[in-house]
């Protein structure tokens, strides 16, 4: 379930909707290409045709209708990917739940009414090839139809008897995985996924709330590393929480590249970890000191920060936006 959100989280939502709207017109031609390129990735992951099942069972969207996934169903229907998904030989489908149709906020249930966008969202839960979930290890990407990769994540949590796996930082329904189909397997999910946006820094160009962070980065030298393989967990402080900070202090960090670096490194930790996979207690960030993670009925905080979005979509880990900027340990603005 996603965390309790507030009006103006969710309006941050919306913008980033929009924006991976956009993205995704632009990205999906160049992404077929290069999905067709590395196909080859798909045979590590993919069953034998001895090993799919042979039991009877109908085809994929027959399937999700068996499995009461009924706002799925519907959604498939209103889109050519029911027939995609009839006609396939051999496809993953991960099946987000009622729960995860009936969890999207307003806007985005706004966003899903228009076809076409309808369309690329479910393109994103569809994989060629049959992914076993026993072959899913952590950080593996695979293909979607959209041509974005999909993450896949595992965590071992402190108080749960079960690890907990994420594709693209949507649960899955551990009760109901290696559902079989005649062409394919499915795999329910706890949340509908988001296709990823871009990089880091891509995300964080896109929009307008994000400009001192972007500037930052620039000055510090970090843009690179953020654009690059990863994955990170982005801990991404807003323009308005920078403008927490006490009088002068941005102007004098701004100056002091090393100074700069440090905090922002603070805000970044090696590793894709989605809400999901969080749990209380320190995580070691690039600086070398631990952010202290703690998660409440209210949602979760990072230090003294508060996630006011988590789980943001992008192609290099995962981005959480958060409403303070983070300090190192015995760091001191005032001796800058
Ligand atoms: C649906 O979205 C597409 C872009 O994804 C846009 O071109 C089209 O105008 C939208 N249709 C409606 C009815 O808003
Ligand atoms: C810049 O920051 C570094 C490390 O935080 C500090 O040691 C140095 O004195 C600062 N330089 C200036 C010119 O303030």
């Amino acid at each position: 379930m996603w965390p309790r959100r507030t009006q103006r989280s969710e309006h941050i939502m919306e913008i980033a909707f929009k924006s991976v709207l956009l993205a995704l017109l632009v990205g999906s031609c160049l992404a077929v290409l290069m999905a067709a390129a590395q196909s080859s990735h798909h045979d590590s992951i993919m069953m034998s045709s001895e090993e799919t099942d042979m039991g009877s069972h109908a085809r994929i969207p027959e399937e999700v209708k068996e499995l009461g996934l009924t706002l799925l169903s519907d959604a498939l229907k209103r889109t050519k990917l029911e027939q995609t998904l009839v006609a396939a030989d051999s496809l993953t489908l991960f099946a987000p739940n009622n729960e995860a149709f009936l969890g999207l906020p307003d806007w985005a249930r706004k966003a899903v009414q228009n076809t076409s966008t309808l369309t690329e969202i479910l393109q994103f839960h569809a994989a060629l090839g049959r992914i076993k979930f026993s072959t899913l290890i952590n950080e593996l990407l695979a293909y979607s139809l959209l041509g974005k990769q999909i993450r896949f994540n595992i965590y071992g949590k402190a108080n749960a008897n079960d690890p907990v796996y994420t594709a693209q930082c949507s649960p899955f329904e551990l009760g109901r995985v290696d559902q079989p189909a005649t062409n394919g397997v499915i795999h329910v999910l706890e949340r509908v996924m988001i296709p990823p946006f871009g990089d880091a820094v891509a995300y964080l160009t896109a929009f307008p709330r994000f400009k001192i962070l972007v500037k930052a980065l620039s000055i510090a030298g970090l843009t690179e590393t953020l654009k690059g393989y990863g994955p990170f967990t982005v801990f991404a402080p807003t323009d308005d929480a920078f403008g927490k900070l006490p009088p002068g202090a941005l102007d004098k960090l701004l100056k002091n590249k090393t100074a700069l670096a440090n905090v922002l490194e603070y805000h970044v930790v090696k590793g894709t970890f989605c809400s999901a996979g969080l749990s209380n207690g320190p995580v070691r960030t690039m600086q070398g000191r631990d952010v202290s993670i703690s998660i409440s009925f209210e949602g979760i905080k990072v230090n003294d920060a508060k996630v006011v979005y988590p789980d943001s979509s992008i192609t290099n880990g995962v981005l959480h936006i958060i409403d303070t900027v983070l300090m190192p340990p015995s760091f001191s603005l005032d001796s800058r």
